[in-house]
């Protein structure tokens, strides 16, 4: 194990490098005021930047936690349900919105907009500032942070943070409970979801019968995608996208579009792109698609669980689709498609490949694929899946198929799984 000596002073280290870089290339100062960037500032095409950035936050996490002790690092994991149940309180009451982005205000007008008691108000926002999600910067006076005014100016990541404290927060009380009940089961209405809402439905059922959880879950689908992990440009880049000349897509289970769009925009090469979804999203997408790629860009009602209507398309697309079923269900998905593959089509499934513990992913990436294995646990009773796994689906999919290619762009969470028919 490494002395605490010797991680601050690879700390102080990397700090140097990036402030050096920060001064160089004119990134302004970070910091956790009003105004300040959403995001790191970006160092792509700094490889060593982002190496100096990732081994800060793995150096920093591990010398906080030798400085707490043992018994510390427990305690702060259990005080975490009361973090997000303070951030369910900020939203539910649009704390937020309480509080004017310039200047700030009283804890007693706050109390008067969101309808709470000024010792519950105080409660909370004092608690919610030691995430640095709103600040006290008076005895009776209250400010926005830089992540509080992200979450107002930033309608995706406002539909995330809503999502995840008002659905996904009392799903995670009920893991344990669904896993007991259900043991053995991979009916995605089986769910620790199921329970906390007292339904039978499946999540994407659930959604449907309420449009306004529904309209935040759309939103929340676009809000990863401006987790830089998750950025569209993964996907947009990490594809040998031009050598497939003119080519067609299909975005199966596409949402409103956006990655379609992504692509159509950076890849003119891509002349017919259809996306499929529930007939309502697609309405949706299609009310919004950007005059310019009107031509281009078709949006199609679909059952993915149904034969697949697009014949003999170049890709069919499935960003974060198989992630949300079983093996079973996930096979049924992806065999819909091989009837109407021509030889040359592919499949690709962007999705999180698992790795086992210390296998060189940097901790950030780690902990982002422990979190969303168990979200889809707890969300949809499946999880995410090894390579081994991935093969598996595909073998039960169909013979005809095979897993090609899986490419792991810098950066992302996902990697691009590709499957083609079989040569014989
Ligand atoms: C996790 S979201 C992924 C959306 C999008 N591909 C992305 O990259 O964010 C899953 C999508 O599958 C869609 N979906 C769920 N069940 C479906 C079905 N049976 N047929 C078609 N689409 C479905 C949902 O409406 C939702 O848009």
């Amino acid at each position: 194990m490494v002395s605490i000596q010797a991680l601050s002073q690879r700390i102080a280290a990397n700090t140097a490098l990036i402030e050096q870089w920060r001064e160089k290339h004119g990134v302004k100062p970070l910091s956790f005021e009003v105004g300040a960037d959403e995001e790191f500032p970006s160092t792509v095409g700094f490889e060593d930047i982002e190496g100096a950035r990732t081994a800060i936050l793995e150096d920093t996490s591990t010398l906080q936690d030798l400085i707490n002790g043992p018994s510390e690092v427990v305690r702060r994991v259990c005080w975490g349900a009361i973090d997000n149940a303070v951030q369910q309180c900020i939203y539910h009451f649009k704390f937020l919105e309480a509080i004017p982005l310039e200047g700030g205000t009283t804890y007693s007008d706050i109390s008067a907009k969101v309808g709470l008691s000024l010792p519950q108000t105080k409660a909370i926002i004092r608690q919610s500032a030691m995430n640095r999600i709103l600040r006290e910067d008076g005895p009776d006076h209250v400010v926005h942070t830089a992540s509080s005014s992200m979450l107002l100016l930033n309608g995706p990541m406002r539909d995330w943070y809503g999502h995840c404290v008002e659905e996904m927060f009392p799903a995670s009380g009920k893991i344990a409970e669904a896993l007991e009940q259900y043991q053995g089961s991979s009916l995605p209405e089986d769910s620790a979801f199921g329970l906390a809402f007292n339904t039978r439905e499946p999540i994407y059922e659930f959604l449907a019968r309420h449009p306004d959880r529904q309209a935040r879950f759309f939103g929340a689908m676009e809000g990863v995608g401006k987790d830089p992990g998750h950025s569209l440009n993964h996907v947009v880049r990490g594809y040998p996208w031009a050598s497939l000349g003119q080519a067609s897509v299909v975005d199966v289970g596409g949402s409103s579009g956006f990655m379609t769009i992504a692509l159509a925009k950076a890849h003119q090469n891509l002349t017919k792109l259809t996306v499929q979804d529930y007939k309502h999203t697609v309405e949706e997408g299609a009310s919004q698609l950007p005059s310019e790629l009107a031509g281009r860009v078709d949006f199609m009602p679909h059952d993915f669980f149904q034969p697949q209507p697009v014949a003999n398309a170049d890709i069919y697309i499935m960003r974060h689709i198989c992630h949300n079923w079983s093996r079973e269900n996930s096979a049924k998905i992806i065999r819909q498609i091989v009837p109407v593959m021509k030889a040359s089509s592919k499949i690709l499934l962007v999705e999180v490949v698992v790795q086992p513990c210390n296998s060189g992913e940097s901790s950030p990436a780690e902990r982002y694929m422990r979190n969303v294995d168990i979200t889809m646990l707890q969300m949809l009773n499946t999880q995410e899946r090894s390579e081994a796994e991935w093969r598996e689906v595909v073998a039960e999919a169909d013979p005809s198929l095979e897993l090609t290619r899986v490419f792991k762009p810098k950066g992302s969470w996902d990697s691009i799984i590709e499957l083609s028919l079989k040569l014989n």
